[in-house]
């Protein structure tokens, strides 16, 4: 989809094809751009007003096909509701909402010339820019696969102009919105492809690819150079796939050079397919893991994130690809593994293996970078989504301000975060009776000691933050008009955001 920013109309001539969208708040009140749509077709929409229900709710629309008198193929009317509701986040929401509205009815050109009401908490400024990153979030596809009945799939809106007070300088605001946007598209593309192509080597390759063109340093280390190394815990959970095992690290250095700032560091976990490996899940479980390296797509796209829109900061991605699979090498549980950090860990549970992968690749950012902070994200455990559901990731940290400003970051992208303790009663429960610790907790609290047995890896001095999106990586329900695909790309907006308000110079 084509994005572009044009001037507001002076009169109806100036849309000469398409749909013209116009706005009006709530209570039907018309705005500038739509008395004028009105006026030049006669008073279509006025007519049309009294003989519907259409009250100006946000996301509300009221469409006036062929209108008599222009040359547009309809008039579409949209509510913008409450003035207050107009936040970022409700100009995404209803970008994306127009975006879906006219893609069913088959519409390829648009112009969008909304206006703020009095009231509102956006400028007009960020009115243009932010519905237009609402509708390129809305026009992602991941259709790749598909063969047959394209139509049905493939999306018709191809061009959108959206009406700005100054076009240019809504154009240059847009650009950094649009690396956003490119990163959240690369997490979900790597999320939505299939296990059998994107093994962990075709994830680093395309890492390589997607971040090299913007100017990440991007280096990769296969099974050789992990094993002279010590990486005991991620190779031990890779062993039992015929894929190698790889760990990425990726570097942008943005921050000025006066500023010789430590880096804020990204990990992530990448299963690119967890079978359970010998505790092996029943089928229904097993569906959808290909999805458990949405940690590390997370990291990936937001690295690209950064970099494309030049982010002052230095900031490093390190993600841990494996495969978990019951072949004839597999960790079996009983396995006592040498982790990096010199730690031993009793594997009871072969299914409890991001943590493992993980451990290997905290030791290694901090050991290597001294980051100024550490923030890991994870596909970590089930017990996440029967504590928080879908609505929120699960957000542990060892340092109450990195947590709030992760819960600000997350409240305002809509990537929302909510706390649980860490506590030594939980570390407790990961006593092994042969080796430093063992790799589950009990039956109950599985997130947190999952979060606990990560904190065992983080260093003294590491400020550190744990994300465990289980719940929020995918959706099988209900799908937000931002979010049209199975893999919501979650963490690029969150991280994008925490970056911006606290790491840049
Ligand atoms: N990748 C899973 C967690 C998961 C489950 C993510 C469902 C998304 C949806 C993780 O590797 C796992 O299997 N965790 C186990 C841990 C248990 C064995 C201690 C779990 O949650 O059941
Ligand atoms: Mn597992
Ligand atoms: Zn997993």
């Amino acid at each position: 989809m084509q994005i572009s920013f044009t001037a507001p109309t002076r009169s109806a001539g100036d849309v000469t094809q398409g749909a013209w969208v116009v706005s009006a708040a709530e209570g039907t009140a018309l705005l500038p751009a739509a008395v004028r749509a009105d006026r030049a077709s006669g008073g279509a929409l006025t007519r049309a007003l009294k003989v519907s229900s259409f009250k100006g709710k946000a996301g509300e629309f009221l469409e006036v096909l062929a209108p008599a008198g222009l040359k547009v193929s309809r008039i579409l009317l949209v509510g913008l509701g409450k003035a207050d509701g107009l936040d970022e986040m409700g100009l995404e929401t209803l970008g994306g909402k127009i975006v879906a509205r006219l893609q069913t009815a088959g519409e390829s050109v648009a112009t969008w010339e909304l206006e703020v009401p009095n009231g509102a908490p956006v400028k007009p400024a960020q009115l243009a820019t932010h519905l237009a990153l609402g509708a390129r979030l809305a026009g992602y596809v991941f259709d790749k696969y598909r063969t047959r009945d394209l139509d049905d799939y493939r999306k018709s809106l191809k061009t959108v102009r959206v009406a700005a007070p100054d076009p240019a300088v809504a154009k240059k605001a847009f650009a950094g919105l649009s690396a956003l946007a490119d990163g959240v598209f690369l997490a979900r593309d790597l999320v939505n492809e299939p296990p059998n192509v994107l093994h962990p080597a075709e994830f680093a390759r395309r890492a390589r690819t997607a971040l090299s063109k913007v100017g990440v340093k991007v280096e990769v280390l296969g099974e050789a150079e992990m094993k002279r190394q010590g990486f005991g815990a991620l190779l031990g959970v890779g062993q039992g796939s015929a894929r190698e095992s790889q760990l990425v690290v990726m570097q942008w250095n943005g921050a000025p050079k006066a500023k010789k700032a430590n880096p804020v560091a990204f990990v992530g976990k990448g299963v690119c397919f967890d079978s359970g490996g010998l505790s092996i899940k029943v089928g229904a479980g097993m569906q959808g893991m290909k999805g458990d390296m949405a940690g590390a797509a997370a990291v990936t796209g937001t690295m690209l994130a950064l970099a494309a829109r030049k982010a002052k900061v230095n900031a490093v991605g390190v993600i841990g690809l494996v495969e978990n699979m019951p072949g004839g090498d597999a960790i079996r549980p009983d396995d006592v593994l040498t982790s990096l950090s010199g730690q031993t860990i009793e594997v009871l549970n072969t299914d409890a293996e991001g943590r493992l992968v993980l451990a290997d690749a905290l030791t290694y950012t901090q050991r290597r970078f001294s980051p100024r902070a550490v923030i890991d994200l994870a596909t970590l455990t089930g017990a996440i989504i029967q504590t928080l559901g879908f609505e929120h990731a699960g957000l542990f940290s060892n340092d109450d301000k990195l947590a709030d400003r992760l819960a600000e970051a997350g409240r305002h992208t809509g990537e929302r975060v909510w706390r649980l303790p860490l506590d030594p009663f939980y570390d407790k429960m990961l006593k092994s009776k042969i080796a430093d610790m063992k790799n589950i907790g009990g039956p109950n609290s599985g997130a947190i000691t999952a979060a606990q047995f990560l904190k065992r890896f983080i260093e003294k001095d590491t400020h550190w933050a744990h994300l465990d999106i289980a719940g929020v990586a995918w959706q099988d329900g209900e799908r937000r008009p931002t979010i049209p695909s199975w893999a919501t790309g979650w963490g690029v907006r969150i991280l994008d955001r925490l970056v911006g308000e606290h790491y840049e110079t």
